[in-house]
């Protein structure tokens, strides 16, 4: 994972930047740098790096810029979600909400959005700037469906995936084109890393709800079984709900009255009995080589695929 390894390498004083949060009063600016602070694997900022190696070696500053403000943009949908999703862990730390309050966590992810566009603005690229805001508005939608679907009892798998693109994938999606178009990309082969980073998110958003219920909680830093708990329509659940019977179908409603445990250890014995479990590691797997495919045929005459590549891989055997 050199390449990976290079990459973050390369995005650390420009990650640093943006951890660094001057400005009072400091009870909307400390949230902020705790949540960039804490990590994660900055894979958005990476890809928009890797996409722009397709093409040119040198960074230029709005490139980095375009780096970080995926990253902070990533980072704001975070606080935002941890308040939809109940979600009490974050990257093995208290979520902001409940380490401050909700008003707290609102108020500071406004406060990055804003530095997002500020950051946008540096870039001065209107072409990139509606790419972003396409990208966000589908986000949005994509967040509005997922808690939608926790009041339904199963959702289609075309229903399913169309929520996980817009919530997930798309900004994988922008963060290549992106990186791209500010490399010399043309609009098309802008599209068709677009529709790269689609087909990367589809499968890192199985693998996300794959970890939620069945990774290790040292790893993922998250509760596992959150998305039981909140009754989210996850590929995991949809696949369970639709080989069970009526009777099952009537025991799974029934351990909701239990306590959490036993209602999050019940749900992953009938993902597993059920043979969901097996089956969304192999369709997250699926959308793995389909990415890989689309990245070997790839044309780049001037440039360096292994950066994105060595991405795809990483993600398709990650555990948090
Ligand atoms: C979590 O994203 C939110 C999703 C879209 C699934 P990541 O798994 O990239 O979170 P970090 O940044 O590495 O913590
Ligand atoms: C998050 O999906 C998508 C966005 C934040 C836009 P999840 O709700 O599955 O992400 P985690 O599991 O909390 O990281
Ligand atoms: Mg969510
Ligand atoms: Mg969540
Ligand atoms: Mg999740």
């Amino acid at each position: 994972m050199n390449k990976l390894k290079e990459l973050l390498a390369d995005l650390e004083p420009a990650i640093a930047d943006i951890i660094n949060q001057p400005g009072s009063p400091r009870a909307v600016y400390e949230p902020i740098s705790y949540i960039l602070s804490l990590g994660g694997k900055r894979i958005r900022p990476a890809m928009v790096l890797a996409a722009y190696k397709l093409y040119k070696e040198d960074y230029t500053p709005e490139v980095m810029q375009v780096a970080q403000a995926v990253e902070m943009f990533h980072n704001f949908t975070l606080l935002h979600d941890d308040i939809m999703d109940n979600s009490p862990l974050r990257r093995g730390q208290e979520t902001v909400h409940i380490k401050w309050d909700d008003a707290t966590a609102i108020l500071s992810g406004d406060l990055l959005q804003i530095e997002v566009y500020e950051k946008l603005a540096e870039v001065g690229n209107v072409e990139i700037l509606k790419l972003f805001n396409a990208m966000g508005r589908e986000l949005c939608e994509g967040q509005m469906n997922d808690m939608q679907f926790e009041q339904m009892d199963v959702v289609s798998n075309a229903d399913y995936l169309d929520m996980i693109r817009q919530k997930t994938a798309v900004l994988l999606g922008f963060s290549l084109q992106a990186g791209a178009l500010l490399g010399g990309a043309s609009a098309q082969e802008g599209k068709q890393l677009y529709d790269l980073g689609i087909s990367i998110g589809l499968s890192f958003q199985l693998m996300d709800d794959y970890l939620d219920s069945f990774g290790d909680t040292a790893k993922v830093g998250k509760r596992i079984g959150g998305d039981i708990l909140e009754k989210k329509k996850t590929y995991l659940w949809n696949e369970m709900w639709s080989r069970l019977d009526a009777t099952a179908h009537q025991e799974i409603e029934a351990v909701y009255t239990k306590p959490e445990v036993e209602i999050i250890d019940f749900v992953k014995t009938k993902m597993d009995e059920s043979g969901a479990k097996d089956y969304t590691l192999e369709l997250a797997q699926k959308y793995t080589s389909k990415s890989l495919t689309a990245l070997n045929s790839f044309d780049t005459p001037s440039g360096d695929k292994t950066y994105l590549e060595e991405i795809v891989k990483m993600l398709a055997g990650r555990e948090s």
